[in-house]
């Protein structure tokens, strides 16, 4: 089973940049044209949040008629771009309010189980593990013990080196790790917010950041380094489960290449 993770999407009204600069909507538009030309298909989208650039209805309307085009499931969960209320009243079928007002989901894929887990405190760039989604996460982890699980959720809880988007991490990160660690059949914690690929060990399996399909943070370890983003080539990740369920993660790039090109030279090229 495959199951692409895109990211960060931060879709703007019809005709608006992001920053003034990053054509959003034309991003998004061409990562659904990737996922939609890759054989086999995924089996499964999972979006990691920043849906939208700023939550307004506009833009949700336009991810939706986006979302219409792809056939197999597609499963949400909120950024800190995103308005809680704006997103579920579109997306009705895609994701639910729990009695907190938040959107803490389980959705069983099968051969494994999606636990979908709501980071946002509104208003705020930073995440939280409150005490009601580490409530959810315990009950849904004691209700799946021996399948391989994926908990997603949009802020890190690992710092990346990248110091801005470092202080608006997910706060109580070693609350959050504390459960992971004690729940061996966590194959991985997939977030977004860093709009670039990072992978660490964290709480005993893989934590890892998914880039964005839009723009990137700038890559720059520098403790002073402003916030900026750069325009490098878009890309998602795909999750590959195994017989043995093993999951192997690549890395897509959205936009195509020259080639492909064979290893194996024709014979009339192999004279020269
Ligand atoms: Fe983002
Ligand atoms: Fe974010």
């Amino acid at each position: 089973m495959r199951i692409a993770q895109i990211s960060d999407l931060h879709i703007r009204p019809a005709g608006h940049l992001a920053y003034g600069v990053a054509e959003t909507n034309g991003m998004a538009e061409r990562a659904i044209h990737a996922l939609l030309r890759m054989d086999p298909l995924p089996d499964h989208v999972l979006i990691t949040g920043d849906l939208t650039d700023c939550g307004l209805e506009e833009e949700y309307a336009i991810l939706k008629s986006l979302l219409k085009r792809l056939p197999m499931p597609v499963h949400i969960l909120p950024g800190n771009h995103d308005r809680r209320g704006g997103m579920h009243a579109m997306f009705t079928e895609y994701c639910a309010l729990d009695a907190h007002g938040r959107m803490n989901q389980v959705k069983d894929l099968g051969v494994c189980v999606l636990i979908l887990l709501d980071s946002v405190v509104e208003g705020a760039s930073h995440g939280a593990f409150d005490a009601e989604t580490s409530a959810f996460l315990e009950q849904a982890l004691a209700a799946h013990r021996n399948r391989p699980i994926l908990v997603a959720l949009h802020h890190p809880p690992f710092t990346t080196g990248i110091s801005h988007m470092d202080a608006i991490m997910l706060q109580d990160a070693s609350r959050f790790e504390a459960t992971v660690s004690a729940h061996r059949n966590i194959e991985r914690v997939l977030c977004g917010h860093v709009h670039r690929p990072i992978q660490c060990r964290f709480g005993g399996t893989i934590a890892q950041t998914a880039p964005s399909v839009a723009h990137q943070v700038l890559f720059d370890l520098r403790v002073d380094a402003p916030g900026a983003f750069t325009l490098e080539a878009p890309s998602f990740l795909l999750h590959c489960l195994d017989a043995q369920q093993r999951i192997v993660t690549h890395q897509v790039q959205i936009d195509r290449a020259p080639g492909p090109f064979p290893f194996v030279l024709p014979a009339e090229l192999l004279s020269h």
